[in-house]
């Protein structure tokens, strides 16, 4: 298991693991476009060379808040702690370009990424109604670092 940075020839092989996972939803991102700008973190989680998870993460210029845009794990390789390496990994660089703040969106129907995140001690400050597909509602997460 092995936590990495992105590269470019990653692109679509990422989008189609995104568009695999989010099938339903609407989170379908433009990893070429992302991993050319600056903005954007973007790590990858490996396994024998194959890519099997992503975690992609805005950072917000004169700002020490960054955003997770989406985070992501094949199903096959689920519950091996791939999501956890992926958000260890985001905290430590962060810590080291002094950003205090992780904040993020997840629907309130998703209980493994809720689980996840609340096991990372991430509170919920706030609602969004009826953001999601079907009326679901949105919970905003933040976690001080
Ligand atoms: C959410 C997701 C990224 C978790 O990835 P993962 O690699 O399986 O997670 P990990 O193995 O690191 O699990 C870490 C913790 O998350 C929680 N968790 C993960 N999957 C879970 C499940 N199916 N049910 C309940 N809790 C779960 C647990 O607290 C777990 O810790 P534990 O194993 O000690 O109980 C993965 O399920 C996924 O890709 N889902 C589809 C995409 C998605 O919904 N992304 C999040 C929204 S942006």
């Amino acid at each position: 298991m092995k936590i990495r940075n992105f590269k470019i020839s990653d692109s679509k092989k990422l989008s189609k693991l995104n568009l695999f996972c989010f099938k339903e939803h609407t989170k379908h991102l433009d990893f070429l476009k992302l991993g050319n700008d600056k903005n954007y973190i973007i790590f990858i989680a490996e396994f024998k060379n194959n890519i099997v998870g992503y975690l992609v993460a805005r950072t917000i210029k004169g700002n020490d808040v960054c955003e997770i845009i989406s985070i992501a794990v094949q199903p096959n390789f689920r519950n091996r702690g791939f999501a956890l390496k992926l958000l260890n990994s985001l905290i430590d660089f962060l810590k080291k370009i002094n950003y205090k703040k992780i904040t993020l969106e997840v629907s309130n129907s998703n209980f493994s990424a809720i689980n996840l995140y609340e096991k990372y001690k991430f509170k919920s400050i706030g609602l969004r109604k009826g953001y999601y597909l079907n009326n679901i509602d949105a919970s905003i997460m933040a976690l001080d670092i």
